[in-house]
């Protein structure tokens, strides 16, 4: 099954539901997951880093109140609607100025070697998953990353127990595909979130990816069952 829009038609539609059902499809854990991103991201106090396709803002926002030292902080994603959103919510946070950029994963509006850090949250999937440009948008990864720079991804994953995976498919398909699209009104949306959750790569193969791609390490660790996974990437 292939997305019925482009990815950017997708989550233009979805901003005012997007934070109730991430909440809903994690139940809940989506935050934590975030902070232990942020956390891991930030251990050795990069000077910069970019929340990268933001969304609405929550991962940028957690790192910008969790440094704890002067951080500079970029949020980027192509889709308007969803930084409206975000500048709203960081505005309201009172965190300081998170930069907010439109842009493409694919070609990046940064000079090489920009960032400590890069971090992102639940939107790996839509950068790799049956997506003919992955190998530029991670190619842009590596660019603007410094050497010895990070790359936090925290995302869906797979169970590895076949019987815990066959409940999160079902569960998957129930609280997005179905009450995402009964709720927000845009069945096709949820429909392609909850098919790209259910069916992304194991964490294993995301690290094949990532080493093939010129990564000198790469790990990660399964949260809740394998549900989800933070994987840490280092060039
Ligand atoms: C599932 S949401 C995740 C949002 C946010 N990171 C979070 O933690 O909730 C995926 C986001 O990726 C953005 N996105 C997808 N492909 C992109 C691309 N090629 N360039 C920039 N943003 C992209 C979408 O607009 C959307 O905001």
């Amino acid at each position: 099954m292939k997305a019925k829009y482009p990815l950017k038609e997708i989550f233009d539609a979805i901003p005012a539901s997007y934070d109730a059902m991430n909440r809903l499809m994690t139940l809940g854990m989506d935050q934590w997951w975030r902070r232990r991103a942020a956390r891991i991201c930030l251990e050795k106090r990069p000077a910069s880093v970019m929340d990268l396709c933001c969304g609405t803002g929550d991962l940028a926002i957690l790192l910008a109140v969790t440094a704890g030292y002067d951080l500079s902080v970029t949020g980027l994603d192509f889709s308007g609607a969803m930084l409206e959103v975000a500048v709203k919510k960081s505005s309201l946070k009172k965190t300081g100025p998170i930069r907010f950029v439109t842009g493409d994963a694919a070609s990046l509006p940064f000079p090489d070697e920009t960032f400590g850090a890069v971090a992102i949250a639940f939107a790996f999937r839509n950068l790799t998953f049956r997506n003919s440009r992955r190998d530029p948008a991670i190619r842009e990864i590596l660019r603007v990353l410094k050497p010895g720079g990070r790359l936090v991804i925290v995302e869906s994953s797979q169970p590895a127990n076949r019987l815990i995976r066959f409940f999160f498919r079902r569960y998957l398909a129930f609280t997005v595909g179905f009450l995402g699209g009964l709720l927000s009104g845009d069945r096709g949306a949820y429909r392609y979130l909850a098919y790209s959750a259910a069916h992304f790569h194991t964490p294993e193969e995301l690290r094949i990816m990532l080493l093939e791609a010129g990564f000198q390490t790469v790990s990660f660790r399964r949260l809740f069952f394998g549900a989800a996974a933070i994987h840490l990437a280092v060039k």
